[in-house]
């Protein structure tokens, strides 16, 4: 059975990543369209750099929970018949064991270069505007998709959910796309459809079946139930 799953901040949530719009629409604090968007950044790139820069090292403060396990549990179990579509720029799904994980919206530990395109791990700050390794350009970004920028490996992830016969969407509110459309596209390929959410999304009703309920308790239920078969 070939598995598609989309994750989104829900599953990092009981690790203490903040998830965009539990607060109300900001995101710690930040209207989204401040920190996470071209024109913010060509505006105020040493504010942005510093928001992201804090976001990065939070992640050494934080760990995969229960979710994250299972997921890589199953992917032990599967391999290639498991594909995490993540929209999450937090590694806690890699940290876990995942290693078929797509990042559709970017990683926060990783840069690329406006100057010379390439793109690389990163750990440390950006806002004291670091050399590229690869070219010397003070050019480098955070490699994450910001709002008005297209998704990365969207043709990897669309052949992956064509070819689905389970898609599973994890802890996301399902108010943004294309992710959020995933769940019509699969379904229109005859996969069968389930959400893991701690509410309804916005899209629930799309799926087949949905279930509430903390990622830690839902998640590692129904990988259970996979893995003891049909
Ligand atoms: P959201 O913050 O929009 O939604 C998080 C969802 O997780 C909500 O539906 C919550 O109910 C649910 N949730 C919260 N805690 C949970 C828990 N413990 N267990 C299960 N579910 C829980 O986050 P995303 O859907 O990931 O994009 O947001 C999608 C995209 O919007 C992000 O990737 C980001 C953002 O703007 C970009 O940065 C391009």
């Amino acid at each position: 059975m070939r598995i598609v799953v989309l994750t989104g901040a829900g599953i990092s949530a009981e690790s203490g990543v903040p998830t965009f719009r539990d607060a109300g629409g900001l995101w710690e604090g930040h209207q989204v369209e401040d920190v996470a968007t071209p024109e913010a950044f060509a505006a105020q790139p040493h504010v942005v750099h510093s928001f992201y820069d804090a976001r990065r090292a939070a992640l050494r403060d934080v760990a995969p929970n229960d979710a994250h396990r299972a997921l890589a549990r199953l992917e032990a179990a599967v391999g290639d018949d498991l594909l995490v579509v993540t929209q999450n720029v937090d590694d806690l799904h890699e940290r876990s064991g995942s290693r078929r994980v797509v990042h559709m919206h970017g990683e926060l530990r990783a840069a690329r270069c406006l100057a010379c395109g390439v793109r690389q791990p990163w750990l440390d700050p950006l806002s004291h505007l670091p050399p590229c390794p690869r070219c010397g350009a003070a050019a480098l970004r955070p490699d994450v998709v910001w709002f008005g920028e297209v998704p990365y490996d969207m043709d990897r992830i669309e052949e992956a959910l064509g070819e689905a016969d389970l898609f599973v969407s994890i802890g996301t509110s399902g108010a943004v796309y294309p992710a959020a459309g995933s769940v019509r596209l699969a379904a229109a390929y005859g996969a069968r459809t389930l959400e893991l959410n701690l509410e309804p999304s916005v899209g629930s009703s799309m799926f087949d079946e949905a279930r509430q309920g903390p990622a830690t308790r839902l998640v590692p239920a129904w990988v259970a139930e996979v893995l003891s078969g049909p």
